[in-house]
């Protein structure tokens, strides 16, 4: 076996969303080189690997490959939603080989967002300055449903400080340029997961960062989030005993600007580089690949 003689080739099983993208682009965007991506599946047979995106199986065992698969091949199943929201299709226990989620114990792992250092030789640093506010606290937020906890905790909170609400449910669609302007003019940003599991730390979390927005976290634990980034660059809903007291406090930080400009001091050494999907997931796939040619099996797949 030499991984390095010929390229990977990777097989785009099903358009992730129902969505074609660019397959050469793993060496200019993310210098991964040596990878071919396709999507025709008269590749089948010689694919080193085939990507399936888990949504898309969409309960049917028919929009997977029927073939008898090479020994080499590896079924990669890719999967970006929390277990609360990942329909649990029977029989994919012993069929694929290797995972793909943004959890940190998958095999290939593809977050929503990390902190990258800054370049070195900053030595100069001008302390980063968030642009103008004009609103206190925002939230923009399309899935709402009343049993969420974030939900819950919207509407505590709102009873102690006025939230600026946008998204779908409010009847406010913004649309990407509008995302960015609505965080970025907010001291605060809700960073509200739909669920909370381990590792699950979405955009939500990291565009907040990028834009300049605090982010009043809820999701998985404190602890869970300081894996990601410095525990001084959020406020998480579990250190309050109350969404009052939670109130209070961002009231605190809108007086004392040293005391809330303490929160972008992550800045001095990171910066936030999001997730580009699915474009990243299939790059980081072939590059596993490369790297991984043991024979390796998903037996329980929902574990
Ligand atoms: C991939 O998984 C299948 C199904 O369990 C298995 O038969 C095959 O040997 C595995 N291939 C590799 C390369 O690990």
């Amino acid at each position: 076996m030499n991984p390095g003689h010929r390229p990977v080739l990777v097989l785009i099983w099903l358009w992730p969303f129902n969505q074609t993208f660019e397959l050469d682009l793993c060496s200019s965007l993310f210098n991964i080189h040596g990878c071919v991506l396709t999507a025709n599946r008269d590749f089948i047979e010689k694919a080193d690997g085939v990507l399936i995106h888990h949504r898309d199986i969409a309960w049917d065992a028919s929009n997977l490959p029927w073939i008898l698969r090479p020994p080499h091949q590896k079924w990669i199943w890719m999967n970006s939603e929390s277990p609360s929201n990942t329909a649990r299709i029977p029989g994919l226990d012993d069929l694929f080989n290797v995972s793909l989620s943004y959890r940190r114990d998958a095999d290939i792992r593809v977050p929503y967002g990390s902190l990258v250092p800054v370049h070195d030789g900053f030595e100069d640093f001008v302390d980063f300055l968030p642009s103008e506010k004009d609103k206190l606290v925002c939230w923009i937020v399309s899935n709402y449903k009343p049993e969420h906890r974030r939900v819950q905790y919207y509407e505590q909170l709102s009873k102690y400080v006025q939230i600026h609400v946008y998204g779908e449910f409010f009847e406010r669609r913004v649309s990407e340029q509008e995302y960015k302007d609505i965080i970025s003019s907010c001291k605060f940003y809700l960073s509200f997961e739909n669920s909370a599991h381990k590792d699950y730390i979405t955009e939500k979390l990291f565009n907040a960062m990028d834009l300049g927005a605090v982010p009043v976290v809820f999701g998985p634990s404190r602890k869970n989030y300081e894996r990601f980034v410095p525990g001084d660059a959020f406020i998480h809903v579990d250190d309050f005993p109350s969404m009052r007291a939670l109130a209070k406090y961002l009231f605190l930080l809108h007086r004392n600007q040293a005391l809330y400009l303490r929160y972008f001091r992550w800045r001095r050494r990171f910066q936030v580089k999001t997730a580009y999907f699915p474009v990243e997931n299939a790059c980081l796939s072939c590059e596993y690949i490369r790297q991984n040619r043991q024979y390796q099996v998903l037996t329980n797949l929902y574990r």
